[in-house]
């Protein structure tokens, strides 16, 4: 019935086809900038006074669109809503569930650009990086169609003679989906059609600085066949609205993407049961990281300065997979540090919807302030190699920055910063740099730079996060061939784009009948 899953390809813009196509793609975008955008509650458009005004953050000055603001009472008509549809969308076929979800990505697909340039302008997303965000989106829909029909089938278990046993999963209820702005197209269509294809129904607060990509992904399930109320899209302040839906006793999951504290937050008020709740709300939480790409003393020099410049500065270190902490062997630390400066000096840094650019702006002022204060804890702490500055005079940008020496302890080693900032720190074995990359209260991702066959055992074995890598970059998990989520203060470990994913939105129902 369908293809195997392959991942979506990665476009080359060094071919002058490809280039004009993602031109085309900003030209789209550029004739519906600064439109309107309503809420969506059972399938009816609903405008408010109140609005969210989504801006390019490399220049303050561009509207990319305005989208009305969700009040409590919406939201409460959103939680009705999703709860009334739930009946009907519970009992619709995996298949037809999926077929959505299949008709959705080829939607995606043929306007794949589009999409992308839209990140480029809302969230300040260069090419490369947005062009893989927009195929990660279509990797979700594809991907979790195929494994929704799997799992359907239920799982084998043993029946006695005289019995029937069977061991199937059903979906739980409303959820609420909270996404991130930073994979303002993959996380944010991921986390809401996951539970979609499992039957559950969705209330969908998107994040404030990228509600308009947000409403258009919300069109495409529309145009691909979602039934009304089965998606509700409620733009709105984490206080006033995002509390709402987490803590009405109606909400049956929530599916979070975001910080460590507003995660805990969330994990806090969910377990609180409210006045008419008769169950337990269960809580995906993918949060923070504070991630280190660790270099042995064997490492392949070029192989080493590559992972640690990709993984700290793609999309200007906004992962919560950036590799902002390098931990690097005594012997070859200076030539290492050396070798990433250059490379650092060479990075080019602009608005980025304009080709060639490496490092877009930084999403937004409270990012930059925030960014910019760790500038002067690092040069308290440790020695500023290259960067340092920033300039918001227009938009938000922050130029690469890396910082030397820095104790393990530190807090420039300790906290997530959320920026284009790499902080290196020595050490004299494989030992210790095993226990420097682990001292975070963090644990999502890692990489290890090494020929050492007993160091690499080492480190799979000892390296505590939940996506480690051996070689290569900390970022850039791909959906169905490195499932997504970390361990300690990062988040549940739900494992986004995993074997195990979708059963986390569905309660599994053993049946036994007597023959
Ligand atoms: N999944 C992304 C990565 O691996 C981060 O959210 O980079």
């Amino acid at each position: 019935m369908y293809t195997p899953y392959k991942h979506e390809p990665f476009t080359d813009f060094s071919i002058e086809e490809n280039k004009k196509a993602y031109e085309a793609g900003l030209e789209k975008v550029k004739s519906y900038l600064n439109q309107e955008y309503d809420l969506i509650v059972n399938g009816e458009r609903i405008k408010t006074d109140d609005k969210i005004v989504s801006t390019n953050p490399a220049k303050t000055d561009e509207v990319v669109g305005t989208v009305s603001k969700a009040t409590q009472e919406i939201a409460e008509q959103a939680m009705q809503a999703a709860s009334d549809a739930f009946e009907d969308w519970r009992k619709w076929s995996a298949e037809a569930r999926a077929g959505i979800l299949f008709r959705a990505a080829a939607k995606i697909r043929r306007r794949k650009h589009e999409f992308s340039a839209l990140l480029s302008y809302e969230v300040g997303k260069p090419w490369k990086e947005a062009d893989a965000d927009t195929a990660e989106a279509i990797d979700f829909l594809e991907y979790y169609a195929r494994q929704a029909i799997e799992v359907d089938k239920g799982k084998h278990v043993e029946s006695r003679e005289g019995e029937m046993n069977c061991y199937v999963y059903t979906p739980c209820g409303v959820a609420v989906v909270i996404p991130p702005w930073n994979l303002a197209l993959a996380i944010m269509a991921g986390t809401t059609v996951a539970p979609l294809v499992t039957g559950n129904t969705v209330v969908m607060k998107p994040a404030s600085n990228s509600p308009v990509t947000a409403a258009k992904f919300v069109e495409v399930l529309e145009e691909s066949g979602l039934p009304k109320g089965v998606l509700n899209f409620v733009p709105g302040s984490g206080k006033e609205v995002g509390d709402y839906l987490v803590d009405h006793p109606k909400t049956a999951l929530i599916s979070f993407t975001g910080s460590r504290d507003v995660g805990v937050r969330i994990m806090e008020r969910a377990a609180k049961l409210q006045p008419g709740q008769n169950h337990l709300k269960r809580v995906i939480a993918e949060m923070g990281g504070k991630d280190t790409v660790v270099v042995d003393k064997s490492a392949d020099i070029e192989t080493a300065v590559n992972a640690i410049v990709v993984s700290a500065f793609g999309f200007s270190g906004q992962k919560c997979s950036s590799g902002s902490r390098a931990v690097v062997h005594e012997d070859i630390y200076d030539e290492v540090l050396d070798r990433v400066a250059k490379l650092t000096k060479e990075l080019t840094v602009g608005n980025a919807t304009e080709s060639n650019i490496y490092m877009g702006p930084v999403v937004d002022q409270a990012a930059f302030d925030k960014i910019m204060s760790y500038m002067e804890i690092g040069k308290e702490e440790g020695r500023l190699v290259v960067g340092g500055t920033g300039d918001d005079s227009t938009g938000y940008f922050i130029q690469p920055t890396i910082f030397a020496d820095l104790a393990p302890t530190s807090r420039m080693q300790q906290e997530e910063i959320f920026g284009p900032v790499v902080c290196f720190t020595k050490v004299k074995d494989f030992d210790e740099a095993i226990e420097v990359a682990n001292n975070t209260e963090y644990g999502l991702t890692g990489a290890v730079i090494s020929e050492d066959r007993q160091n690499i055992e080492k480190a799979a074995r000892d390296f505590h996060v939940g996506n480690l890598y051996f070689n290569r970059n900390c970022t850039g998990a791909i959906v169905g061939y490195q499932p997504f989520g970390g361990f300690k203060m990062s988040g549940t470990d739900s494992k986004a784009g995993g074997p195990d994913y979708l059963a986390l939105h569905m309660q599994a129902k053993t049946i036994s009948e007597m023959l």
